[in-house]
């Protein structure tokens, strides 16, 4: 239906609550990025909060073929979001089987431009106050809206997220650096979210005998890194250029990003192809 007319009752836990979660799925040429690896995310995410998942992945490709058939378009992204239903009472408490709100939608996404995206971006570093379980891809992200608003405060694109000295992500993607060519990036687990993106630079690099090491990275380590990177789907993966006004490596999207940056554009014409 159209967007205008799609309506959810203000009842609903996810609109109340933010009970409930959501994924970013790439579309390529009509080839969805990563689908298998976006629906187990979610089943995770689903299995964390206790929310029963009504479509199965099954479900989930007719639906995501079916937006796809009816928004014509090339590079797209598919958004869906899964809340716990329109409860009749306020009550924290779940009800165990009581129909969650299912909704999904194309986005219409513009992938970086090579040259645009080599020019980098500025971040700042900033206390990452969210809670324990940023493993969970929630829809109550207040947190992270407040925490790209100081970004965008201080002038600059966006935030490094810094919990106990350590790097967690960004606002809404992963951190890499770079030093001495390998490639390092913190470890999954509660802090952060597992990101798909991530994990197909991981695999990409590694395939092209690039050493990547998945470890705790220090505040301290960002200001001797080589490169920054910042990942997610719609972003892809962005250089850093600037942290906190100081220059980062060369002051310019860096040798390892070009090569990797290539390797990731390949993937995605092996994507359309369906040679993937
Ligand atoms: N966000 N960390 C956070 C907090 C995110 O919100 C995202 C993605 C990522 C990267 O995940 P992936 O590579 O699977 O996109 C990491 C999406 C794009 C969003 O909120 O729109």
């Amino acid at each position: 239906m159209p967007v205008e007319d799609a309506t959810i009752s203000v009842m609903d836990r996810g609109f109340r609550f933010c009970d409930g979660v959501y994924e970013v799925v790439p579309v390529f040429g009509n080839k969805l990025l990563r689908v298998d690896e976006h629906l187990n995310r979610s089943q995770n995410s689903l299995n964390r909060i206790s929310l029963s998942n009504p479509p199965s992945d099954e479900q989930w490709r007719e639906i995501f073929q079916g937006l796809l058939e009816s928004n014509a378009g090339d590079d797209r992204a598919i958004y869906l979001q899964i809340s716990r239903g329109a409860y009749p009472k306020r009550d924290l408490t779940i009800k165990v089987g009581f129909p969650a709100t299912v909704f999904a939608m194309v986005l219409q996404v513009t992938p970086p431009d090579i040259e645009v995206s080599s020019a980098g971006i500025s971040v700042i570093t900033v206390d990452d106050f969210r809670w324990a379980a940023c493993d969970i891809k929630s829809t109550s992200l207040v947190a992270n809206v407040m925490l790209k608003q100081q970004a965008i405060a201080a002038g600059v694109e966006d935030a490094i997220l810094i919990k106990n000295c350590m790097v967690s992500e960004g606002t809404a993607s992963n951190v890499f650096i770079v030093k001495d060519n390998v490639l390092i990036t913190p470890p999954t687990g509660h802090k952060l979210l597992p990101g798909i993106t991530r994990d197909l630079v991981i695999e990409i690099a590694r395939n092209n005998t690039i050493l990547v090491e998945e470890r705790e990275v220090k505040e301290a380590e960002l200001y001797t890194a080589d490169e920054i990177w910042m990942t997610s789907s719609t972003r892809e993966i962005a250089p850093v250029i600037r942290l906190n006004s100081e220059v980062v490596g060369c002051g310019a999207a860096g040798e390892m990003w070009k090569r990797v940056m290539d390797l990731y554009q390949q993937y995605k014409l092996l994507l359309r192809s369906g040679n993937e």
